[in-house]
């Protein structure tokens, strides 16, 4: 297996507060890894300067052969990495196929809408999306909604349209924070199932999830973060066996 993602030391204080404290992981390609570890630990931090949305302090990221450390979401995403984004932030009013499509049209020199109005050229990308949109959602299930508005459909579908969203970029590797909350369990295993699908086609995940048990079935590696570090990695069973692993957990959540 060759290296996708490669993170070396990276370091990021809010204020006094000093949140990822030398984070380096290296990440393979087909794989579907977790992350798992307390809350504060700064998992999602970390997440925010993987795909650009924060700057870290210091230290180097590597995304496929090429250093990223100072790329915008954008360009992050252009490479090929892009992370999931809760339905719930934004477009309230817009179908499940349009949430896909604003998506879909985030390329490089692209707008959506002006394009619907633009020229034969424009249309037949716009056809194309459209297309590529319900490829999308027929392998997630979703076709039977994709008329309903994005905020009304359920919560497990809130979830495969996010991960819908995020393949519509065309991406090498999935960025998924706690792809699990808000969750009906009994959905778990369908979104897994997907999760596991879509890694056989080729994409890379990785995954940060509160949830034992689910990471326990689909992921592998599993990383364990705690106070802004790296404390251990290795299969799931390895890491929750660890007693470090154990005692940073103890009193918080699991
Ligand atoms: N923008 C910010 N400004 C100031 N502090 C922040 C900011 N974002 C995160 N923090 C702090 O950084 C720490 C790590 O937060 P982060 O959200 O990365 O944790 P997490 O591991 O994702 O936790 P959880 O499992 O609860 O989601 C927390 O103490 C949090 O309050
Ligand atoms: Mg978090």
């Amino acid at each position: 297996m060759t290296a996708l993602l490669e993170v070396s030391d990276i370091r990021k204080s809010f204020f006094a507060l000093e949140v990822l404290k030398g984070v380096s992981l290296t990440i393979e390609e087909g794989t579907i890894t977790g992350i798992i570890g307390p809350n504060g630990a700064g998992k999602s931090t970390f997440f925010n300067t993987l795909a650009g949305e924060l700057s870290s302090d210091s230290g180097s990221i590597r995304f496929a052969g090429e250093d990223i450390t100072r790329r915008s979401s954008y360009e992050v995403a252009r490479r090929g990495m892009v992370r999931s984004f809760q339905i719930s932030r934004g477009f309230p009013n817009l179908t499940v196929m349009e949430s896909l499509l604003v998506y879909g049209s985030n390329q490089p020199g692209e707008k959506f809408w002006p394009a619907l109005l633009g020229t034969k050229a424009a249309r037949q990308r716009e056809d194309e999306l459209v297309e590529k949109a319900r490829g999308i959602a027929e392998k997630l299930r979703l076709s039977h909604v994709l008329n309903n508005l994005a905020t009304q459909i359920s919560g497990g579908q809130k979830k495969l349209l996010e991960i819908g969203r995020a393949l519509m970029a065309d991406p090498r590797l999935i960025l998924l924070d706690e792809p699990m909350a808000g969750v009906n369990p009994s959905l778990g295993n369908e979104i897994g199932e997907q999760i596991r699908a879509l890694n056989a086609e080729g994409y890379t995940f990785v995954i940060i999830e509160h949830d034992m048990s689910w990471v326990g079935k689909l992921c592998n590696p599993v990383i364990v973060l705690a106070d802004g570090k790296v404390l251990t990695q290795g299969t799931f069973d390895e890491v929750i066996s660890d007693p470090r692993v154990q005692d940073v957990y103890m009193g918080i959540d699991a």
